[in-house]
């Protein structure tokens, strides 16, 4: 059975009451119930922190992880530690995002961790989980 965890950033405790028109009404909490159902041979664990050096230590210690579905929320933006992070791991890392990051203001649109990350979802709302989660699933 593929072991996944899902790495959620900064504000995104928040989701369900935190801009609902960008980022939906749904908590991430029923959320991640709604993941489990739906890829039950899949073990998905599911952490948020809103400090970056948790998120760092978190990746540190995820190598018992098949992949790493990482919403690094607005470290995104900032955090070259994150993307050294992802670097120092041999556990692949897909980038998430809910809303489109490019359609809106253009300090969204640069990405630090992107180059270390194998790939990218962004825009599909709460969907871009999921489809990160069907690809390490179908791996
Ligand atoms: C986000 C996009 C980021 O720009 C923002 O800072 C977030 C959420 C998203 O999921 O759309 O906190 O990562």
């Amino acid at each position: 059975m593929k072991h996944l965890l899902v790495l959620n950033g900064p504000n995104l405790n928040l989701l369900g009451k935190r801009e609902p028109e960008i980022y939906g009404n749904l908590s991430f909490e029923d959320y991640v119930t709604e993941l489990k159902s739906r890829f039950s041979q899949v073990q998905i664990d599911y952490k948020q922190s809103n400090s970056e050096g948790v998120l760092i230590d978190t990746i540190h210690i995820a190598d018992k992880y098949d992949g790493i579905i990482l919403n690094a929320g607005a470290y995104t933006h900032t955090s070259i530690a994150l993307h050294d992070a992802i670097m120092a791991i041999d556990t692949p890392v897909i980038e998430v995002h809910i809303s489109n990051v490019y359609q809106r203001e253009s300090f969204r649109h640069k990405s630090f961790i992107a180059p270390a990350c194998q790939g990218v979802i962004a825009g599909f709302g709460l969907e871009s989980y999921a489809m990160a989660i069907q690809f390490f699933f179908n791996r």
